[in-house]
């Protein structure tokens, strides 16, 4: 069992505790935070937790509190995670981890150097979708993935402090590109280095600072790219959607919108159909159970087992400083509109990769560029010559 202390009685924090204690878990919220004394204590009722507090460091300080949920907004992570490292609780943060890699440097360095065990809450790598696509992905069904793009686009977010360029760190490319980031990254090898970002972004939409739209690549030292594709201008709910593209194979996953769940009403008795839906009347696209399409289910799981087992989760703040390292290049990128540098510190996966040969054998004289069995029947094969480097064609019937 572990005994939470969770800081933030929000939106995510709430779907984190309909998570962590909806299906009869034993792991307990048993102390809650909040900035407000009647929100601190609507969500001890709701989720009958023994303590509550407006005091941050009371709730993470509690003796009986093993671990620390930090569902704040984005400035308030560092706060949280120092704190934690001060009173040796092990933590996990939602996303981003920080609003630019200089903080999530921070707290990477603090909660090693506390020896605390840390987690990021990415939890679209744990989606059910997700974790089958990736299984796939990694027993080779792909091949070796050349392009994985993501995008996660909604008509922007419920609170005022995601608005303000200050508390939050930046627009969608911060708030929706981390989930991006992590998911193309993960499928393209968490220990491939990503080098550099090409992005452009813009307010086209909102009276904001921020930007409220935007499309980067991110470019891996295997060669692979990957894409990322974020709006807080998108209008008709939540696209959450993936494509992987490999040698051997492609994925698509779509994973809010058009799940094969398909609803018409009048209206009548439908006040809440999903996250971010724009509508509850007409056609409309219910999500059977947002937890565990959402990863959440998946994510806690991990976390947990691992706290206990002494093992690493699949996420860690490591995964959080990465994906910030790439955002802040993506923004450099936005303003210098030239292929921008990731610089990563402390880069723990492979060196020195190149791009594969695009070479493939086919006999003594010849390289492969394709065959094709054609709709009249003929089999073409396009070659290219090693001597002269022509391309070829030969048909074989
Ligand atoms: N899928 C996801 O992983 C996901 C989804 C939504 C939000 N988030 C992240 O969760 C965090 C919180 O977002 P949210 O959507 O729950 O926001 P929210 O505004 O719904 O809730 C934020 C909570 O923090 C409290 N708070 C706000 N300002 C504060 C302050 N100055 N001092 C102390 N407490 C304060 C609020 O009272 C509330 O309890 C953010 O980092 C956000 O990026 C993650």
């Amino acid at each position: 069992m572990v005994r939470l202390a969770m800081l933030g009685s929000g939106f995510i924090g709430r779907f984190y505790a309909d998570s962590i204690q909806g299906l009869r878990s034993k792991d307990k919220i048993v102390s809650i935070y909040s900035r407000r004394e009647e929100q601190a204590k609507k969500f001890a009722d709701d989720y009958a937790c023994d303590h509550f507090t407006t005091v941050m460091e009371e709730s993470i300080a509690h003796p009986d509190v093993d671990m620390v949920c930090i569902s704040l907004p984005n400035n308030l992570h560092e706060e949280a995670v120092m704190l934690c490292c001060k009173h040796k609780k092990a933590v996990i943060t939602t996303k981003p981890l920080g609003r630019n890699a200089i903080e999530a440097k921070r707290m990477l360095e603090a909660v090693e150097k506390a020896g605390i065990f840390n987690g990021y809450l990415e939890d679209l790598v744990y989606t059910p979708k997700f974790i089958k696509a990736h299984e796939s992905v990694k027993n080779g069904a792909l091949g070796r993935i050349l392009w994985a793009k993501s995008r996660e686009t909604h008509p922007g977010p419920h609170s005022d402090w995601f608005w303000d360029l200050e508390k939050a760190g930046g627009g969608c490319i911060l708030d929706l590109g981390c989930h991006c980031v992590e998911i193309t990254r993960s499928y393209i090898g968490k220990d491939i280095k990503p080098v550099e970002v090409m992005c452009w972004a813009d307010t086209q939409v909102k009276p904001i600072e921020a930007e409220d739209h935007a499309i980067g690549l991110v470019k891996y030292e295997n060669g692979a790219i990957a894409q990322f594709e974020v709006s807080w201008t998108f209008r008709g709910g939540l696209d959450l959607r993936d494509e992987v593209m490999g040698t051997e194979g492609t994925i698509w996953v779509n994973s809010f919108l058009r799940t094969g769940f398909e609803m018409f009403t009048t209206g009548k008795g439908a006040d809440y159909v999903a996250e971010k839906a724009e509508s509850n009347s007409g056609w409309l696209f219910p999500v059977g159970d947002e937890l565990n399409e959402l990863g959440y289910n998946h994510m806690f799981f991990d976390m947990f087992n691992a706290y206990e087992k002494g093992t690493k989760p699949r996420e860690l703040f490591y995964d959080g400083y990465v994906v910030n390292s790439v955002l802040d290049a993506a923004y450099k990128s936005v303003k210098s509109k030239l292929w921008e540098p990731i610089v990563i510190e402390d880069w723990r996966g492979q060196v020195g990769l190149t791009k594969p040969s695009t070479l493939v054998e086919f006999d003594a004289d010849h390289y492969l560029v394709k065959e094709e069995v054609t709709h009249y029947g003929a089999k073409k094969l396009i070659l290219k010559e090693k001597k002269t480097g022509n391309i070829i064609e030969r048909i074989l019937s």
